[in-house]
């Protein structure tokens, strides 16, 4: 049973313009919450909002290249401006470029773990002090690959373990502020993560998949949960599709 926890919170998405990020931030929009949606495209979300039922004005769209620490930085402050608070950091953002590591380029290497593991960072840094009065939620969207290896998928998967990592740490370290860290980490999903050029001659049969929304009702509903319980690290696999 939803128990309402999201009414009026303050939930900032990253990564909200596509897929599990965008699915999040309709969800939450639908369960009350005031989304802050920060992504590098942001000409359409109010529109597919607007379809969606949620209530417009509740959300508020943020531009920001995650890898630019300006750009963060001027998002958080806005934030900081507009409500003094954050409730819920979701870490979302990521992409995947996939190859063997001898060959894999170290261009490509650095691009991983900016986004995927040092914008993650920098956004929890900046989260944590707007977090401190009331306690907080912060999200990590891992993968199933930050604990299973596969091959071609080694630079991706060391980017998420990093961030798994960084995610036992930070348990402990913020406990006493009662932020709660969560590891979400996702079995394949039908998103355009898996359409970037370089992951091309990395493209799985994506037709058994997850869908992005269902995966994000998910931990909605985990969030959701009276704070009694603590949740730390969910792996969700795909199920059989009926
Ligand atoms: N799809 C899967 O099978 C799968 C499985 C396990 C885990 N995951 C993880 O789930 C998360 C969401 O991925 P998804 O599947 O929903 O893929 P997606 O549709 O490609 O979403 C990723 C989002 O991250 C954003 N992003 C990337 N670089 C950014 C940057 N520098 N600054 C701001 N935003 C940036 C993208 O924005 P743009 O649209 O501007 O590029 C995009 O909206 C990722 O962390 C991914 O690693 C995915």
């Amino acid at each position: 049973m939803a128990n309402g926890t999201f009414t009026d919170k303050v939930i900032v998405v990253t990564g909200a313009g596509s897929g599990l990020g965008n699915a999040l931030m309709h969800g939450a929009l639908a369960r009350g919450a005031h989304v802050v949606a920060v992504c590098r495209t942001v000409d359409n979300l109010r529109s597919s909002s607007e379809a969606s039922h949620g209530d417009i004005s509740r959300l508020t769209t943020l531009r920001c290249d995650l890898v630019v620490e300006a750009d963060v930085d001027r998002v958080f402050d806005q934030i900081h401006g507009k409500f003094g608070r954050v409730d819920t950091l979701i870490n979302n953002a990521g992409i995947g470029l996939f190859g063997p590591s001898e060959s894999f380029a170290l261009a490509d290497a650095h691009r991983l773990f900016d986004v995927n593991f040092f914008a993650a960072i920098k956004c929890m840094q900046r989260a944590v002090p707007l977090m401190t009065a009331r306690g907080g939620d912060i999200v990590n969207v891992i993968s199933t690959a930050g604990k299973v290896v596969r091959r071609n998928e080694g630079i991706y998967a060391a980017s998420k373990w990093a961030l798994l990592a960084a995610s036992e740490a930070m348990r402990m370290e913020l406990d006493a502020h009662d932020i709660r860290i969560l590891a979400y980490l996702p079995g394949g999903m039908v998103t355009k993560f898996w359409q970037t050029p370089s992951g091309r001659q990395h493209q799985p049969d994506t037709s058994s998949f997850m869908y992005p929304t269902e995966v994000a009702d998910y931990l909605l509903t985990i969030l959701d949960a009276p704070r009694s319980l603590y949740p730390q690290e969910i792996l969700v696999r795909r199920g059989k599709k009926r």
